[in-house]
């Protein structure tokens, strides 16, 4: 049974900086659900995007894995010669991670790592997906992180790149924000639960606009990203190495 995202529920004094930290992981099936509009959506579409990119006898790599809900779609829908790597920063959300990993007896196999994902090797890879969590690192490495994917895949490797983003037009970015705002109280949380969540992720997830990511992704070496996702303030993306 899924547990109901509660964390912000109760008034603070406080609100400290957003963490990865055992209550959030304990919760976070349900938080990114209903957090993130079309999220349940991506998941479903990861299985399309294997299906047509993976190639065997190759690495696949989710990169900020959290429980593995990307790393599992991944691999139940790969080429049995295939290999999964999974890496997240947080021993709480690597800890259950691996469980439900191992839960899981689909035949590509897969390895879960207490890893930051500048340091992750990328190696002979077909797909390296990064949902959500460009958005968590200093903004001056990212160009080098996705530089380093570029490098990594294979000729037709794809990069699923999924992230907040903000408009540079004051009018758009607060319409969206509201809708946002919205969604989330639609699926159940509370004024407070909102406004609190926000402050604890203020300057912990630092957003850019969709040109931003365009443009890194063209600076790291993809000749063209495509959006294939667009909900509200949330698009995921999807950047193909030249084939030779
Ligand atoms: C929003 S969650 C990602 C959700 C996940 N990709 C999914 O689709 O369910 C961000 C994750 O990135 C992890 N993270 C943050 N910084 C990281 C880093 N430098 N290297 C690896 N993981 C990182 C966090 O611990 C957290 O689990």
């Amino acid at each position: 049974m899924m547990k109901e995202d509660k964390v912000y529920s109760v008034p603070r004094e406080k609100v400290d900086a957003f963490e990865f930290d055992g209550q959030v992981a304990d919760v976070f099936e349900n938080m990114i659900s209903r957090s993130v509009p079309g999220y349940p959506l991506l998941l479903d579409l990861l299985e399309v995007l294997t299906e047509q990119f993976a190639q065997p006898n190759t690495n696949c790599y989710d990169l900020g894995c959290s429980l593995g809900a990307s790393t599992l779609r991944i691999r139940q829908h790969l080429p049995s010669t295939c290999h999964v790597i999974g890496v997240d920063t947080s021993p709480s959300m690597v800890e259950r991670c691996k469980s439900n990993m191992t839960r899981d007896h689909s035949s590509a196999t897969a390895e879960i790592r207490l890893q930051s994902l500048q340091e992750t090797q990328i190696e002979n890879a077909s797909i390296v997906v990064l949902n959500y969590t460009l958005q968590f690192i200093p903004d001056k490495e990212r160009l080098k992180i996705l530089t380093h994917i570029a490098r990594g895949l294979v000729p037709g490797g794809i990069l699923i790149l999924s992230e907040k983003i903000r408009f540079m037009d004051e009018a758009t970015q607060n319409a969206t924000t509201e809708l946002h705002h919205a969604f989330k109280k639609h699926q159940g949380y509370s004024d407070l639960e909102i406004a609190q969540k926000r402050a604890s992720l203020e300057n912990v997830l630092v957003p850019n606009t969709l040109e931003q990511h365009q443009e890194r992704l063209r600076d790291a070496g993809f000749i063209s990203s495509d959006m294939f996702l667009k909900c509200f303030n949330f698009v995921s993306l999807i950047a193909i190495k030249q084939r030779e």
